[in-house]
């Protein structure tokens, strides 16, 4: 994954904190998973690259869910195991053999899920073994259900292998599959919220270049109720003329 530069973010004090401690954990041999939660257009993504910018050294592997590739099963594993491939070969032969089967490049016919989770834990420990390995999963509500399944199995067991699994999903919640709101309860979670309306302001003084009449502009606050998408849309709204 490549690294951009680093993202001006307003009001997001706090949880650049989360993320910049998280990272120091992470390069002091623990490792971490936090799942990062909030509405569509809230700045999940934008947190992300903020995280992925702040990495000074370490590896990025990742995986972004896409809706109508949900179904294609250990999709999103593919991609987070693919550039970790040189290591596949200190796994015991079992694991090998399943996570190959996982990942389309062995002969097997279905990789058990316990041998592939242990694949997979395995791997990412391996490729931590000389600098920190940061893997970030944007999307997870769209990501293919088994990669769900060995990810949050991977997760939960991550001791100090010097490894952060990163993810983001969209709420509401209750568009999850019961089974994959099950898998991802009980992460550490740090729920992403809408801007306070001085940074959502702030936000739009920056992008209207203009001065916009004040009435106008605390119009697009309420509206947007601190959705940072919901504001740069109102606000690009507010600059077309009709
Ligand atoms: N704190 C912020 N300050 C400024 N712009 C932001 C902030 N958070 C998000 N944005 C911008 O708002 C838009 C939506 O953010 P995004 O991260 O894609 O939301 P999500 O991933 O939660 O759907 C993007 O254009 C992003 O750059
Ligand atoms: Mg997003």
């Amino acid at each position: 994954m490549s690294r951009p530069s680093l993202p001006t973010l307003h009001g997001r004090v706090h949880e650049q904190e989360v993320l910049d401690r998280l990272l120091a954990d992470v390069r002091c041999g623990h490792s971490r998973t936090l799942l990062l939660r909030g509405e569509s257009g809230v700045g999940k993504t934008a947190l992300l690259a903020y995280l992925v910018g702040r990495l000074e050294e370490g590896r990025i592997v990742g995986a972004v869910g896409v809706e109508s590739e949900s179904e294609i099963a250990y999709l999103a594993l593919q991609q987070i195991c693919t550039p970790l491939l040189d290591y596949l070969g200190q796994l015991p032969a079992v694991q090998r053999a399943a996570l190959a089967t996982a990942l389309g490049i062995g002969a097997g016919e279905s990789p058990g899920q316990l041998p592939t989770g242990l694949a997979v834990l395995g791997l990412l420990a391996e490729a931590a073994v000389e600098e920190p390995l940061i893997c970030v999963v944007d999307d997870v509500q769209w990501i293919d259900r088994q990669s769900a399944a060995i990810l949050t199995f991977v997760a939960r067991r991550l001791g100090a292998e010097s490894v952060a699994l990163v993810f983001a999903v969209s709420d509401p919640a209750s568009e999850l599959v019961p089974a994959e709101a099950g898998l991802l309860s009980g992460l550490p979670e740090l729920r992403v919220k809408g801007l306070g309306a001085d940074d959502a302001r702030a936000l739009l003084d920056e992008v209207l270049a203009g001065a916009i009449p004040p009435r106008v502009r605390d119009r697009i606050v309420a509206e947007a109720r601190g959705n940072p998408l919901a504001l740069l849309e109102l606000a690009r709204g507010e600059n077309t003329v009709p």
